[in-house]
């Protein structure tokens, strides 16, 4: 089965990439490095020709709102055209718990992206994930406050990437659900609690303060806006475990 992965070179993408061709599928790995641009159109109508499924695991190069906002869009439009073209059974994107109930610039790009999934006619899979334990120094590096990092003591659920690949994989090889499936890591804890414990295990001598009036990348939260409300599918590594991998990686 042929399988093409836009965003194939990113965090997620080659994880995913790296597990399909272990399985003996025809994988390739779309990015504008490998010649295929889902903002120009450049490569997309070779790139489909064939491919019984698409990954969608393309990530905007700037996180300003406006920009972000004009990428899922433009990238959605552009691509789900090419699929629908090319009669792909399959799409397959990578979104975010929560993004219709809590508000941000980024998260607001995101509900874009999936509104022209659902309306493209392209049978489909949205995996909604938590954040990834990758993305936890860019949120304390979000808010630093001299030298604290003041947050809101929200739940927190990070996922592992290697965990969001292996499930992206498996939703890339079961039937469309025409529909959002929901995957979280294994451990529930406040936001200030995980912060604090990563910037621990890292030797950053900040410290985290809690202020429930703090926003998440400028956006107002409460204690779930950030959890799932339903059942998630559960990644298997815990921060524990995911710092000792990454430090033994470094
Ligand atoms: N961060 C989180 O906590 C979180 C949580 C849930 C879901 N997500 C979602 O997960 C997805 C993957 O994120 P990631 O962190 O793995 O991304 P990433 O590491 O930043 O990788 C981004 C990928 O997108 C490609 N790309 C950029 N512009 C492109 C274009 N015009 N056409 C085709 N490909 C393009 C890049 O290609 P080059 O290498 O060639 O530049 C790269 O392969 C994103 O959609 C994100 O919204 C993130």
């Amino acid at each position: 089965m042929k399988i093409v992965v836009i965003g194939g070179t990113g965090l997620i993408g080659s994880k995913t990439v790296a597990i399909l061709r272990q399985g003996g599928h025809e994988v390739v790995a779309a990015s504008p490095r490998s010649g295929v641009n889902t903002i120009t159109g450049d490569g997309l109508k070779e790139a489909m020709t064939g491919t019984h499924v698409v990954i969608d695991l393309a990530n905007a190069p700037s996180f300003e709102d406006k920009a972000v906002l004009e990428f899922f869009e433009t990238s959605g439009r552009n691509l789900l055209a090419a699929e629908a073209a090319a009669n792909v059974q399959h799409h397959v994107a990578l979104s975010i718990v929560a993004i219709d109930r809590t508000d941000n610039g980024y998260f607001r790009a995101k509900v874009a992206q999936e509104k022209l999934i659902k309306a493209s006619g392209v049978p489909y899979t949205i995996a909604r994930a938590t954040q990834f334990m990758e993305f936890l120094g860019g949120i304390a590096d979000s808010s630093v406050d001299g030298n604290t990092v003041r947050l809101p003591p929200i739940l927190f659920q990070p996922i592992a990437s290697d965990d969001v690949a292996a499930m992206v994989a498996d939703a890339a090889l079961a039937t469309p659900r025409n529909g959002i499936v929901e995957i979280a890591g294994p451990e529930r804890a406040p936001l200030t609690e995980i912060i604090a414990r990563y910037l621990k295990a890292i030797g950053d001598p900040r410290e985290v303060v809690s202020d429930p009036e703090a926003r998440y990348w400028g956006g107002r939260v409460d204690q779930r806006s950030l959890v799932s409300l339903g059942e998630a599918r559960l990644g298997r590594i815990g921060l524990d475990e995911w710092l000792r991998r990454s430090k033994a990686a470094a």
